[in-house]
């Protein structure tokens, strides 16, 4: 594949001798940028009609160019392409392959342009993609969401703080919670596109160039909204893969938290959801085991995730301006981070889609651990015009009450509660279905309310 005898075909005026064997290996990326092969393409034939359109190369040199590429294009799809790691990089791969093909004519598609520029544009292009892939995993995973929300609007179970029971709600409503957050991780990758929709080809090495280029006309070709600003800034400029890795890693850390409900509620002890068998394994050893291992390794991947970001933060953190190679570590990290977040949006999406909701098992927790407490506490301030802190305490005595005859809270008798407190009245029926009916508050977890709320993320996703 590669000879690091012969001396590089790119500027072996310079270079007498080739590369050593261990510098071919640390310097080469073709590896992993061959992965930029079509953004490389697309990017050099935009360039070569700039270049013609400007006059600076000939409409025959420009077709001769666009031809070979796209004979490179077909050579790289159907597998017939030889890359080569002597030839370092996606680019210089495929301008030796266009210099075999359509000779000297190759060599000036690299005028007004540098690699620099060329990974920048490539890079973004394909980052831009992903941002879009992803956008559409998240609007299918937020559809499955809502229309298990709307199915279980109604359907109680325990809410948590401290993963200890405190009032009921509905699981329509923890669905819509999570809802709320994948939403703001779509909103965060349409912001983050709207901010790098700009095109870097044109800053050439560092400073523009001298030729008369037109940078607006490549941006417009390449479906970027403008040219950036600043050569420098343009070829030295990896926020966009930054803010794809945040981003990754805040929508990572949501499936994770997701994950790790559905390995709690998927306990025998918990029994709230049973995963299908395609989304569970069974044990070796213990029969009677099926574990959760989808969601196991969706909580696991975050960690790869978020690493991915805080190495390429580490990578820029101390880079002066403008390139330095340091630079070509952004793909790995982004390729990987990218193909591990589309793995885990669409683990996610069908584990939640066809995952079994236990209601029974649901509502018996939720009735547990007196999460009707509050309800009597609300039902005092209410009724009786009690300041809360006073129904606070009263009902802090109900619950020892419940606890003395080894009940839960709401089956105490109306006797029973006026031992309490005696303006308390059988008016009051304290139950997991009263206590979530009661919360429609805006956002709150009433079922008529979890509806509402559906009703509308199902038209607002659309345009999302
Ligand atoms: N393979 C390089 C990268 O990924 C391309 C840019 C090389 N530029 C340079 N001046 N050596 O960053």
């Amino acid at each position: 594949m590669s000879d690091s005898k012969a001396s590089n075909a790119m500027w072996g005026g310079r270079f007498a001798s080739g590369p050593a064997a261990v510098m071919e290996a640390i310097n080469a990326s073709i590896g992993f940028d061959r992965k930029l092969y079509a953004q490389d393409i697309r990017g050099s034939i935009a360039h070569s009609q700039m270049l013609a359109k400007t006059g600076i190369i000939s409409a025959e040199d420009q077709e001769r160019i666009a031809h070979g590429l796209n004979t490179i294009l077909h050579e790289i799809e159907s597998g017939a392409f030889a890359f080569s790691t002597a030839l370092e990089d996606i680019h210089m791969n495929v301008e030796a392959r266009l210099a075999e093909l359509i000779g000297p004519a190759a060599g000036r598609l690299h005028t007004a342009r540098s690699r620099n520029d060329q990974v920048a544009v490539d890079f973004r292009l394909w980052v831009k993609d992903e941002f879009f892939r992803v956008a559409e995993a998240l609007k299918g995973l937020i559809r499955t969401l809502l229309a298990r929300a709307e199915e279980h609007a109604a359907t109680v179970m325990p809410g948590f703080t401290h993963l200890q029971s405190a009032q009921p709600v509905t699981f329509g409503h923890h669905c819509m919670a999570y809802v709320e957050m994948f939403a703001r991780d779509l909103s965060r990758v349409r912001d983050a596109i709207a901010r790098m929709d700009q095109s870097p080809l044109g800053a050439a090495a560092l400073a523009g160039t001298s030729f008369p280029i037109d940078r607006h006309m490549t941006a417009k070709a390449l479906g970027f909204r403008e040219p950036t600003r600043n050569s420098l800034d343009s070829v030295s400029d990896r926020d966009f893969a930054l803010e794809f890795l945040s981003i990754a890693a805040i929508c990572a850390t949501h499936l994770s938290r997701l994950a790790e409900e559905i390995v709690i509620w998927s306990t025998p002890q918990f029994g709230f959801v049973r995963l299908s068998d395609s989304f569970s394994t069974g044990s070796s050893i213990m029969p009677q085991k099926k574990n959760p291992d989808a969601a196991e390794l969706v909580r696991a991947k975050t960690g790869r995730v978020n690493g991915h970001l805080i190495g390429l933060l580490t990578v820029m953190k101390g880079l002066p301006l403008t390139y330095s190679k340091d630079m070509q570590e952004d793909k790995e990290a982004v390729f990987d981070a990218a193909e591990t977040l589309d793995l885990m949006i669409a683990a996610m999406t069908g584990m939640v889609g066809d995952m079994t909701i236990v209601e029974a098992a649901m509502k018996r927790a939720a009735g547990s651990g007196h999460s009707t407490a509050t309800d009597l506490a609300d039902w005092l301030v209410r009724t009786l015009d009690m300041p809360f802190r006073e129904a606070h305490h009263v009902t802090g005595r109900a619950v020892a009450l419940a606890e003395a005859r080894g009940v839960d809270i709401s089956r105490l008798s109306t006797a029973d509660l006026q031992s309490v407190h005696p303006g308390i009245t059988d008016d009051l029926v304290l139950s997991v279905q009263n206590s979530v009916k009661s919360r429609k508050s805006y956002g709150g977890t009433a079922p008529a309310e979890v509806r509402r709320q559906v009703k509308a993320w199902k038209k607002r996703i659309d345009k999302a």
